[in-house]
């Protein structure tokens, strides 16, 4: 703990601004070290993110994680922090405090005592450490002058020599979600852009699309654009697109693009429908296509071509002709849901000046940027907190 501080209730060594999975851990770190720590948080708990992630079971990292899980416009700028604190770091948390957690798909871990239980162990790690958290204050101003960050509250004026920016993105507002993080950062001069719903529903234009009457219908799909593909399930919604498939690549596409749908990702459906010609020559196309795909989704897509066909009907040309709408079905997006139902967003504070080790501004002294609110994003699956650990725990070592 620093000399030149007492124990004055408004005088702390590290302000942290939201009490959420990064400002979380960053507290613990810091006040491991000693330091006296105060958390400000604008809504009226702590971590709401956490307590309602991975459908309430908070799919909390991936054993899998590694730097091109990442969107950034520098992807070096997490390799220093996912390699210093990895997933395995946090599960030791967890074993310490004898929660238990389970694997699905693709290293991903989810606590088997549910998302309220890992909040309530990084809050009572703060509780044990000494940390403050004030809730439901909302910061009218900060300034530095003397060493340190004067920061004035709707209650009380504070002052700390560290500051950090834990506040997130402003997916979902109506949890108290902000931009705050870019009007800090603006005020003290660092680079950085707008945030960008991301992992996100995609909306259509339900006149213009084939799927219109299709809602409800889930199926997996590889979809694809700018680069990316990902195969996981699609969801037809009565507004558009959404499921894992299409929060995925929600995060890479940009307004106009197109978006390629494989809908039978794990078949070659010409060497398929070549065969159930040999096996079953009087069959609809209709018929046929039931066996692999949703019924009302194949007679959508069959229906004004060649639905009635019988398969001894279709010649090499029409087989290859279907094969091809179905393994390389476009659509162009009218947009997203937005941050409204966003998971999280893409943009934030530019990584350009802020150090990879510390997490501190190189051009602005002990102000600190930590998680969503940096310009690092992370796919489904879990590498969003392991994001918001690993950079709160490495700004905790230092701030
Ligand atoms: P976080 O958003 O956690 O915390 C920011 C805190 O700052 C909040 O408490 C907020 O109230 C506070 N704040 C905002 N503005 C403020 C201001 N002006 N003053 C004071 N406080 C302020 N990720 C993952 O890896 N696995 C998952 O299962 C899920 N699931 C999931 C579901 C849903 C519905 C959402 C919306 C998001 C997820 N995520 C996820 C993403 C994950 O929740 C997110 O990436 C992290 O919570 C980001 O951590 P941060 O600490 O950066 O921000």
């Amino acid at each position: 703990m620093s000399k030149n501080i007492d124990h004055n209730p408004t005088h702390y060594d590290v302000c942290i601004v939201g009490a959420g999975a990064s400002g979380l851990m960053c507290a613990i770190e810091a006040a491991r070290r000693g330091r006296r720590v105060l958390i400000m948080e604008r809504a009226d708990k702590a971590a709401k993110k956490i307590l309602i992630s991975g459908g309430g079971r908070c799919n909390f990292t991936n054993l899998n994680t590694s730097p091109d899980n990442f969107i950034s416009d520098n992807p070096h700028f997490c390799k220093s922090a996912l390699a210093r604190y990895s997933p395995w770091d946090f599960i030791q948390l967890l074993d310490n405090a004898n929660l238990s957690w389970n694997e699905k798909a693709k290293g991903q871990l989810f606590c088997d005592q549910k998302a309220p239980a890992i909040a309530q162990l990084l809050l009572d790690l703060c509780d044990t450490l000494g940390v403050t958290i004030k809730y439901s204050l909302h910061i009218e101003n900060i300034h530095y002058s003397d060493d340190r960050y004067h920061i004035k509250t709707s209650h009380t004026s504070y002052q700390a020599q560290s500051f950090v920016v834990a506040c997130g993105g402003p997916s979902i507002p109506k949890m108290g979600a902000t931009d705050f993080a870019l009007t800090i950062a603006t005020q003290f001069k660092q680079a950085n852009r707008s945030f960008i719903a991301a992992l996100v529903p995609f909306t259509a234009n339900h006149q213009q699309t084939i799927f219109n009457k299709l809602s409800g219908i889930s199926l997996p799909v590889s979809i694809h654009c700018n680069n990316m593909t990902f195969t996981d399930q699609l969801l037809i919604t009565h507004r558009g697109f959404s499921g894992p498939a299409v929060l995925q690549i929600s995060s890479y596409w940009k307004a106009g693009n197109k978006v390629t749908l494989n809908l039978l990702p794990h078949l070659e459906l010409t060497t398929w429908l070549i065969e159930q010609q040999d096996k079953h020559p009087l069959l609809s196309l209709y018929n046929t296509l039931n066996k692999i795909l949703p019924k009302r989704l194949s007679h959508n897509i069959t229906h004004g071509l060649i639905e009635n066909s019988k398969l001894n009907q279709l010649n090499e040309k029409a087989i290859k002709q279907i094969a091809a709408q179905l393994h390389h079905f476009t659509l162009v997006p009218t947009g997203t849901e937005g941050f409204r139902t966003a998971e999280v967003s893409t943009g934030g504070v530019s990584t350009s000046a802020i150090s990879s080790k510390t997490f501190e501004s190189l051009t602005q002294p002990q102000l600190y940027f930590i998680g969503e609110s940096i310009d690092v994003t992370g796919q489904l699956g879990g590498y969003n907190f392991q994001w918001a650990w690993a950079s709160g725990w490495c700004a905790g070592q230092y701030a």
